[in-house]
């Protein structure tokens, strides 16, 4: 099934007028794919799915889940774990405290790969974790904490290039076994994150595309991966504006590994390694 442009915009404006959602500055294409899949899954067409999104606010959350991308995994993308630990948290030692924004959190193993590295240096304690998600869906499952085992056995590989092994240092290994922060149960299919972890975590709906700092700190770390590559540009500016205001002096930003900041905003910013830090 194919959406025409039309049908494309009249479910984004009817999504607009009846919901607080607002996906008009979104780039299309993958949008487009995931409302056709939408239309094919619930048996609509697209009169009938755009009446149900006006008189039905839990078929509304189910739609927004559906066509966002929650894609994620714990220590994605290892040597940006790698240059977080040995390049960032390791200047934030310091601090007196240390506040993380996790923009685009999913079901939060971005949150519990950062928490497992601040224990192992010791600032977890004093470390704010603020993790934000659109999804309320995605944020009760990042709140619990548990993912599946099978699928997920690469997490167990993360793991150890992240936590266990130096990049720095060949010679150095930390042997440090995952019941630390998580208990692997195979028989039940099931890895869940230690109670210190899913509690440590304030846990808040926000929109990035309306939504100003409703956090009211200031930050010295932000992460928003792959999240913005879905944004257009007008939206990415937006988001950069905010974080930009919404940093300490001495803040930094890290992107998805591919995303970049592109336009009026990129000044702002100097990139060194895999991080935005602040201009001011
Ligand atoms: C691909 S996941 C990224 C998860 C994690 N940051 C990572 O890189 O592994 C993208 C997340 O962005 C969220 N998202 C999309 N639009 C958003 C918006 N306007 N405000 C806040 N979150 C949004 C989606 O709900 C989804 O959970």
């Amino acid at each position: 099934m194919t959406v025409s442009e039309q049908e494309f915009q009249l479910f984004i404006f009817a999504l607009k007028n009846s919901s607080t959602y607002d996906f008009s500055q979104y780039s299309e294409k993958s949008l487009r794919r995931r409302l056709a899949k939408v239309l094919i899954d619930n048996n609509l067409n697209i009169s009938s799915l755009i009446k149900r999104i006006k008189e039905d606010t839990n078929f509304v959350e189910k739609i927004v889940k559906d066509i966002t991308v929650n894609t994620t995994e714990l220590f994605r993308d290892p040597q940006v774990w790698q240059y977080i630990r040995y390049s960032i948290l390791s200047k934030l030692k310091d601090n007196p405290v240390i506040n993380i924004w996790h923009a685009g959190c999913s079901t939060g193993q971005e949150v519990y790969s950062m928490m497992i590295l601040l224990s192992e240096m010791n600032l977890l304690e004093k470390t704010k974790i603020y993790a934000t998600d659109l999804n309320t869906d995605v944020m009760n499952h990042a709140r619990k904490g548990q993912y599946k085992f099978r699928f997920n056995i690469g997490y167990l590989d993360n793991f150890d290039k992240v936590v266990k092994e130096n990049p720095l240092n060949y010679e150095e290994y930390f042997d440090i076994p995952y019941e630390k922060y998580f208990t692997i149960d195979k028989s039940k299919d099931i890895i869940k994150m230690h109670d210190e972890l899913t509690k440590k975590p304030v846990f808040k709906k926000h929109d990035l595309v309306k939504d100003n700092n409703t956090l009211y700190v200031k930050f010295d770390l932000i992460l928003c991966r792959n999240v913005i590559i879905y944004f257009n540009y007008d939206l990415q500016n937006r988001v950069f504006e905010l974080f930009h205001d919404n940093l300490y002096d001495s803040g930094l930003l890290v992107l998805g590994l591919h995303e970049t900041i592109l336009g009026p905003q990129a000044v702002k910013f100097n990139k060194k390694g895999h991080a935005y830090y602040k201009n001011h």
